[in-house]
C-alpha cells in the first residue's frame, strides 16, 4: 500500500492559477503526493516548471506530446489520485465537465477519474452569476462534485465581486479534510466547548481567565477531519474560525450553559475544554443603578458549574470528558473531579508544566477515567485532541 495520498491538481487558465504554486507546495510540504495537469491556457499564467519544482512530479499540459511512458498516463493518474482539485475552474472548463467533454490532457484525465473531487470556481462575477454557468455547476453538483464556494472581494478585471478563487489556506484546508484522516468518527454528534467565557462587571470591565481556545479548537478541527459532526460553543478567542465545524459564539457562562444544555441532548460526545469564568458579579453589566467597585466585589457569586450540569443530565450512552487544570495534587483533584461531576473521562494537566496549559501548542495530559490512567508525553495540541477521541472511541466503539 502506499504510504502517502494522491492529490491531483487540475489548474485551468484562469487568473487565479498563480496561486496553485502556494497550493501545490502548502500540499506537499503535508505530505501529500502532488500531480499538477494544466489546460495549454493555464500554461500562459504559470509554467509547468514551477509545479514540477514543487511537487517533485512531471507536470502534464498536452494529451499527444509523442512520449510514450509505459503507461496510458491519463488513465495512469486517474487510477492513482485519491482526490481530485480542480483549481482554478474556468467558466469553460466547467461547462466541458459537466458535459462529459474531454478533448485535452485535464478534462480527460477527470472524466477518467472515480476519485472524490473539488472545483473551485473563479472567475469574473457576470460569467459566474451567468444562467448557463450556474446550470452547469448544479450538473457537476448532481455529479457528485464538491463545489467550493468562490470568494468575494477584488477581481484581476478591477471589478468587485463574487467570483475570487478562495485563499491557498482554504484549499489546503479542504483537501485536508477530505485525506488527512481516516473517517473513524463519522456519524457521531460531538459537542466541544473551548476558550474562556467573559462576566462583564459593566460596561468596560470583564472577569475572565487565561484561557486561548488552542485545546478546544484542536479537539473540534481534529474531530471534524476525523468525519464527526461537531458543534463547537467558543468563548471570546483570537484564532481563526475552523471549517467544516458548526461554530456557537458566546461570552458569558450563562450564554455558554444556555446554548450546551440546549444541544446536549442531541450528542453522542460532550469534550468540555472551556475554561468557565468561576465567578460573575451580581448585579448586571446593564443594570441602571451604579454600583462601586467595592459593591461588585463583594456581590461576586460561582457561576454555573456547566460540566456538573452535563453530568447529571448525561443521557444513556452518551460519553462525557472534561479538563482539570491543576497546580498541586493533579491527580488526586482529578479522580475527584471524575466522580463528583459524573464523567466518564478527565483530560488532567499541570499548569506550572513545562509544555502544558493554556497559551502553548502544546500540552502534556494525563487522561484519567475510572480503572484507567494514561500519562500522555508534551505533544503538539492537535496530537494530543486526537489522543483523546482515540481514548473515547476505544469506549464507545
Ligand atoms: C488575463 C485573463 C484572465 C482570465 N481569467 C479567467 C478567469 O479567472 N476565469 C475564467 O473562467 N476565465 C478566465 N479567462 C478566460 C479563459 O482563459 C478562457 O476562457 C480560456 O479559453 C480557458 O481555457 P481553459 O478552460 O482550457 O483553461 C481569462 C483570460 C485572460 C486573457
Amino acid at each position: 500500500m502506499k504510504d502517502k495520498k494522491t492529490v491531483l491538481l487540475c489548474i485551468t487558465g484562469g487568473i487565479a492559477a498563480y496561486k496553485m504554486a502556494n497550493v501545490a507546495s502548502g500540499l506537499a510540504q503535508r505530505g501529500f503526493d502532488v500531480h499538477v495537469i494544466m489546460t495549454e491556457h493555464a500554461a500562459e499564467f504559470i509554467t509547468p516548471l514551477t509545479m514540477e519544482t514543487l511537487t517533485h512530479n512531471r507536470c502534464y499540459t498536452k494529451m499527444f506530446d509523442g512520449v510514450f511512458d509505459q503507461e496510458v498516463r491519463h488513465i495512469a493518474l486517474a487510477k492513482a489520485a485519491d482526490l481530485i482539485l480542480i483549481s482554478p475552474a474556468t467558466a469553460n472548463v466547467i461547462a466541458k465537465l459537466a458535459h462529459g467533454i474531454a478533448d485535452d490532457m485535464l478534462t480527460t484525465t477527470v472524466l477518467a477519474a472515480g476519485c472524490e473531487k473539488l472545483i473551485a470556481p473563479a472567475m469574473n462575477t457576470a460569467m459566474l452569476h451567468n444562467p448557463v454557468t450556474q446550470d452547469n455547476i448544479e450538473t457537476l453538483k448532481r455529479y457528485c462534485y464538491t463545489i467550493i464556494r468562490p470568494a468575494t472581494g477584488h477581481l484581476a478585471c478591477g471589478d468587485s465581486g463574487e467570483g475570487k478563487m478562495p485563499e491557498p489556506a482554504e484549499l489546503i484546508d479542504h483537501v485536508e479534510q477530505h485525506l488527512a484522516f481516516e473517517k473513524d468518527l463519522a456519524g457521531k454528534k460531538i459537542l466541544v466547548t473551548a476558550g474562556p467565557t467573559q462576566e462583564a462587571m459593566d460596561p468596560v470591565r470583564y472577569i475572565t481567565n487565561h484561557s486561548s481556545g488552542k485545546m478546544g479548537y484542536a479537539i473540534a478541527k481534529i474531530a471534524a477531519r476525523r468525519g464527526a459532526d461537531v458543534t463547537l460553543v467558543t468563548g471570546p478567542v483570537a484564532l481563526e474560525p475552523l471549517r467544516f465545524v458548526h461554530t456557537i459564539p458566546v461570552v458569558s457562562a450563562a450564554d455558554m450553559m444556555t446554548v450546551v444544555s440546549d444541544a446536549a441532548p442531541r450528542m453522542d460526545i460532550i469534550i468540555k475544554a472551556a475554561a468557565v469564568a468561576d465567578y460573575r458579579p451580581q448585579y448586571a453589566a446593564d443594570q441602571k443603578m451604579k454600583k462601586t467597585d467595592e459593591e461588585l466585589f463583594i456581590s461576586l457569586e460561582r457561576t454555573t458549574d456547566i460540566l456538573a450540569y452535563l453530568g447529571a443530565h448525561r443521557r444513556e450512552g452518551q460519553f462525557l470528558c472534561g479538563f482539570s487544570m491543576e497546580t498541586q495534587d493533579m491527580l488526586e483533584n482529578s479522580r475527584k473531579k471524575l466522580e463528583s461531576k459524573n464523567l466518564d473521562m478527565i483530560c488532567a494537566n499541570n499548569v506550572k508544566e513545562e509544555g502544558a496549559g493554556f497559551a502553548v501548542d502544546t500540552n502534556v495530559l494525563t487522561l484519567i477515567t475510572k480503572d484507567t490512567e494514561r500519562a500522555l508525553p508534551c505533544m503538539s495540541k492537535e496530537e494530543a485532541a486526537s489522543e483523546i477521541l482515540s481514548e473515547i472511541l476505544k469506549r464507545i466503539g
